[in-house]
């Protein structure tokens, strides 16, 4: 079957089988920025946004997707350039699986909370897991990113 959407900004036709879910199609295209971890909705890496709002693809039918605008780091590169910054001054980079997805959510979280306190962030971030990082490197860069962006 066949799904029109936008990825990145582009028209995209999708090619796919009834079923199929986003992580495959996005990896078959290839957008590898887009991670699988659990496969079972839990850990986030597989994080995209749809009509900019954090979703998971490894649970979201690309059929779903029709119509809707698909953004993964791949197209927003000027805007995450900065936020990586923060994350090296603070220490918080270590094997980088989960920053595509952590970025994104970052990015939607600055359009939608206006100077939110660092629990406010931590509670955003809730659904992002991260194997290396213990959390709090990430989630001071993470405060001092938005708090100097607003
Ligand atoms: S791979 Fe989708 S939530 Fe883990
Ligand atoms: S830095 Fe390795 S999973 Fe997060």
């Amino acid at each position: 079957m066949k799904v029109k959407t936008k990825l990145n900004n582009k028209p995209v036709v999708f090619d796919i089988e009834p079923g199929e879910y986003l992580l495959d199609t996005l990896r078959k295209h290839p957008v590898t920025s887009v991670k699988r971890g659990c496969d079972a909705a839990s850990c986030g890496v597989c994080t995209v946004l749809i009509n900019n709002e954090p979703m998971l693809s490894c649970s979201l039918l690309t059929a779903r997707t029709e119509g809707k605008e698909i953004t993964t780091v791949e197209g927003i590169q000027d805007a995450i350039r900065t936020f990586y910054d923060y994350f090296g001054d603070e220490g918080a980079d270590q094997c980088g699986f989960c920053n595509p997805a952590l970025a994104l959510t970052v990015y939607a979280m600055k359009h939608e909370l206006t100077n939110p306190t660092l629990e406010e962030v931590r509670e955003y971030l809730v659904g992002n897991l991260c194997r290396c990082s213990g959390y709090e490197a990430q989630y001071r860069a993470i405060y001092k990113y938005l708090g100097d962006q607003s």
